[in-house]
Parts: C-alpha cells; sequence; structure tokens
C-alpha cells in the first residue's frame, strides 16, 4: 500500500530538547511494517519536498514517529497540534525481514534519531516469539524512548558523554556487556553503521542497517539517493541501488558503504 493521504495528528509531544513524537491517525497505520517509513509534507510551498521519518510504531489505526527538529521542514511539522492534518506518503521502502531472524537472537542497535525504528522492530520480534536485546546510543542524559524500550525487551544503553550507561558508542556498551547475539538490526549514523558492519564480519554475525541518507522523492524516481552495491553487472561493472525503494535497510554486506 503506498498512497498520499491526509493524516490527522493525534499527538505532538516534545520528548527531549527538538526530539517530538508525533502520532498520525491514518488507514496507512495497518500496512505498517518496522523500518519503513512515510514521506511528511511540509504545508509552506517554498519547502516541497516531503521529510522521509521512520516508523517507530504502528497499530491498525494510528503511526507513531519520532522525530528530531533540525530544518526548516521538521521545525515546521513540529508547530503543528492534536486535531491539525499533515499530508503525508506512505508507506515506503522494504524494512527488516522478521522471517529472515527467526530462531536467531537479535540485538537492536539505535544511534540518536535511529532509535526510533528499533522499537517497532523489537515489538514485532517480541511478537514473534524471537528473542532480542536492545542497544542505545545516546549523545547525553536525553535518553527519549528508553522507557518505551525496557518494557518490550532488556535495553543496555551507552551515552557519548557517559552521563548513562556506558560511556562511548553502542559497540562500547555490547563489549562492556558481553553481549552475543546472531544477528544486529541498525539504525543510526553512517559511522556506527560502518562500525556495526565491521563487527558483525569479525564475529560471523548477520547485520541489517537502515541507509537513512538524504533523499528527494522517495519512490525511485529521482535516483537522489542511490548507494554502490557490492554486486556488479558485466557492463558497467558498478551496480547502484536506490535506498528509498530498494532499501532502506539492506543486508551490510550487500552495500558499499
Ligand atoms: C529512510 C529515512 C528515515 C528517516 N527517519 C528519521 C526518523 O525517524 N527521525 C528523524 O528525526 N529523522 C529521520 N530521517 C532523517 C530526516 O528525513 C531528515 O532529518 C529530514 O528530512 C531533514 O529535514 P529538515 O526539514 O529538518 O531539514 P532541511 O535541511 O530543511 O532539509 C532539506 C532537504 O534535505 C532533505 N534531508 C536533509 N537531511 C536529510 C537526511 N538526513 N535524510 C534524508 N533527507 C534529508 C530533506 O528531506 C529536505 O528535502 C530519516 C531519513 C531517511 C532517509
Ligand atoms: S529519493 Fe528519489 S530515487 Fe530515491
Amino acid at each position: 500500500m503506498k498512497k498520499k493521504v491526509s493524516a490527522v495528528i493525534t499527538e505532538q509531544t516534545e520528548l527531549a530538547p527538538h526530539i517530538y513524537s508525533l502520532r498520525l491517525k491514518t488507514e496507512l497505520a495497518a500496512y505498517a511494517c518496522p523500518g519503513q517509513f512515510i514521506g511528511i509534507y511540509p504545508r509552506d510551498g517554498s519547502r516541497l519536498l516531503m521529510r522521509p521519518i521512520s516508523i517507530c510504531d504502528a497499530d491498525n489505526e494510528e503511526l507513531r514517529m519520532v522525530y528530531r527538529a533540525g530544518g526548516k521542514g521538521t521545525i515546521e511539522i513540529s508547530s503543528y497540534k492534536e486535531g491539525d492534518t499533515l499530508d503525508i506518503l506512505g508507506v515506503l521502502g522494504n524494512g527488516y525481514d522478521i522471517n529472515a531472524v527467526s530462531g536467531k537472537k537479535v540485538l537492536l542497535l539505535g544511534g540518536g534519531i535511529g532509535i526510533p525504528p528499533m522499537l517497532y522492530a523489537a515489538k514485532k520480534l517480541k511478537s514473534a516469539g524471537i528473542d532480542c536485546n536492545a542497544v542505545l546510543g545516546y549523545a547525553d542524559g536525553n535518553t527519549f524512548l528508553k522507557d518505551d524500550f525496557e518494557s518490550v525487551c532488556p535495553t543496555f544503553v551507552a551515552s557519548m558523554d557517559g552521563s548513562v550507561g556506558t560511556k562511548g558508542t553502542v559497540i562500547d556498551a555490547i563489549n562492556a556487556e558481553d553481549l552475543k547475539g546472531d544477528a544486529f538490526f541498525s539504525c543510526g549514523p553512517m559511522p556506527m553503521l560502518k562500525a556495526v558492519k565491521a563487527y558483525a564480519a569479525e564475529h560471523s554475525m548477520k547485520a541489517y542497517i537502515s541507509l537513512e541518507e538524504r533523499m528527494a522523492c522517495g519512490v525511485g524516481a529521482c535516483l537522489g539517493c542511490v548507494v554502490k552495491t557490492n554486486e556488479t553487472d558485466g557492463h558497467t561493472h558498478v551496480k547502484n541501488t536506490r535506498i528509498c525503494t530498494e532499501g532502506p535497510v539492506f543486508e551490510a554486506e550487500v552495500v558499499d558503504i
């Protein structure tokens, strides 16, 4: 299901400085999978492009997104209140394949604004009876969504300034807590994803990573979001893939990051 609809805001709350929890009542909620995203359109005509935001949670009626209001579009989106409407396009992309990790133990790694999609993944893994732990990496003591994770699965925290949990990154927390697993589901900044890919290769683990890079159309038309894969074709010897349609979730070993 992919279409543009108007959705009613049922919650707009600031969880931490500039980090907002947005709930939207929409028929699209029934089709959402973890790792997928929606495009939210600012209303201001000078900001034409949708803002891609991951699905943090969903039931049959509502989508929840948690986002940072940093640039013009997201700051505008954060100004709307309960009862207002937003145009959204969704649901977009390919998410985490829960069946691929059946019978395995999954470590969910979220860094910064890559933390939100891990919550829906944790819930879906739990309801499929798949063992998981969450490891959340924050900049500081603003541990948004930590309580939500703790109600779903064992949760470990790292912070760059050392104010909560292990000082450092999610990889530092894995080492400090001696966490073991068969696969990673991961979303976060590129340096973190590179470290996750390297750790997985070293420890013979599978890593599924979500690439939240710049996007424009969100539907495969503009090629503004391509990433190189490690596959080649006989003609050009390189093979690109589109993050918005083939991703944003990829097996780490497939993409050249
Ligand atoms: C698949 C995916 C999922 C994402 N999920 C989340 C999420 O759950 N929470 C969250 O806070 N952020 C998420 N992001 C990042 C979010 O889309 C950008 O922070 C946001 O689009 C920036 O818009 P702006 O109005 O704040 O900034 P502006 O500077 O006004 O943006 C200008 C243009 O650049 C694009 N752009 C700028 N930065 C990014 C970026 N990092 N990724 C994609 N497009 C960008 C915008 O969409 C817009 O078209 C996600 C990105 C992708 C690709
Ligand atoms: S954003 Fe246009 S092809 Fe991906």
